[in-house]
């Protein structure tokens, strides 16, 4: 009998060494799930995917070619990625497009408008084509994300020391990762309803019994964040791993970590004229939220506004019981034994 973690160690070869064969052949001999809406979801090498998603992933593997320059802002969905986003952007980007320009693109896009999702990149191609790398067509350096779990990267963006690109992910607690996800999942159904086919109610047990099961988009979320933590441990400076709740005590703290991850810390000019501080200003909930784009802008499958809630740490004792959070603790405790790292715990501590 294997405990929870010899089996995610051994679905995470099972998708190393996996093939990619995403055909609707292939596609439709993987295991089913119907009741995450919007999308039917199939399994993976130990995650759950978006089923219409399953062909860009796959080309995104086999295609996306990994630059050294790269930095690639990885996430389980609702953990606050639009967040690091806007702060890896107005970072990296910060010469071309000085943080307190009236001008700046995010006084103008979306976050989301502003770094590509690399599945959705490879996701714009049809079936026939034969082509190459979506994306080599942009200039270095390039700021990118993904949803994707660390084992179901492209090979050219794990490759050894030296090469590949370097990775950001924000890890956010569960619950309020949960919380955040139902609460968006209605907004998105609602954003796709007509008026005489409203969507139906979407209680939270019906996702909090699927989340625990790790059935949701790239669930198991733990395993989600379990990957990309090993992945930070073996290569501290390829893979920066952030903590959402620590990031909301120290922003500018955090800021200047990723500025430094990324190969562009602060000058001391630029320290002396609070440039970090400025960075986490502009990207602050209530600057963003109040934005026009933000308010009234939308992307083809929900409202922009949708990204920006409450932003908070606990906001789940508000929509859980304390007798479901103690039972997907106690699941994720057990999931992660023996692994070494742990919810809540601060990044010298895990
Ligand atoms: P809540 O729903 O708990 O409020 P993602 O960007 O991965 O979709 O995550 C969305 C979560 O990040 C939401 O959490 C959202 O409110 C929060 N968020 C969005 N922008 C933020 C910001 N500028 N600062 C802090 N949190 C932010």
């Amino acid at each position: 009998m294997y405990n929870a973690r010899e089996r995610y160690q051994m679905q995470e070869s099972m998708a190393a060494s996996g093939d990619d064969d995403m055909t609707e052949l292939a596609i439709s001999s993987l295991p089913l799930e119907t009741r995450c809406p919007p999308y039917p979801l199939r399994q993976h090498g130990g995650f759950w995917f978006s089923e219409p998603f399953l062909p860009a992933v796959a080309a995104a593997r086999a295609r996306f070619e990994a630059r050294t320059s790269d930095v690639l802002l990885a996430s389980f969905p609702k953990s606050g990625t639009t967040w690091l986003k806007a702060l890896a952007f107005a970072t990296l980007h910060r010469t071309d497009n000085p943080t307190l320009s009236l001008d700046h693109p995010l006084r103008r896009r979306n976050p989301h408008d502003c770094v590509e999702f690399l599945e959705e990149a490879f996701a714009s191609l049809s079936p026939e084509d034969s082509g190459g790398d979506v994306l080599a067509g942009l200039p270095s350096p390039r700021l990118l994300a993904t949803h994707l779990p660390y084992t179901h990267l492209p090979k050219s963006v794990t490759a050894a020391e030296g090469t590949g690109c370097k990775i950001v992910y924000i890890c956010r607690d569960p619950k309020d990762a949960l919380v955040s996800k139902w609460l968006f999942t209605k907004k998105k159904l609602a954003f796709a309803a007509v008026d005489d086919n409203p969507p139906k109610p979407y209680p939270i047990d019906e996702m909090f019994e699927l989340f625990c099961d790790g059935r949701c988009t790239c669930g198991p979320q733990w395993h989600h964040v379990l990957g990309y933590w090993e992945a930070s441990r073996r290569q501290p400076e390829k893979v920066l791993f952030l903590r959402y709740e620590e990031m909301l005590r120290d922003p500018a703290g955090s800021v200047r970590k990723l500025a430094e991850f990324m190969g562009c810390a602060f000058s001391g000019e630029e320290e002396a004229a609070g440039v970090a501080e400025d960075v986490v200003e502009l990207c602050s909930m209530d600057t963003l939220k109040n934005m026009e784009v933000n308010k009234n802008g939308t992307q083809n499958y929900v409202k922009n506004e949708a990204f920006f809630r409450k932003g908070v740490v606990g906001d789940w004792s508000n929509h859980m019981t304390p007798a479901m959070a103690a039972r997907l603790d106690k699941i994720v405790e057990d999931a992660l034994q023996g692994s070494g790292f742990a919810f809540g715990a601060t990044a010298e501590s895990a």
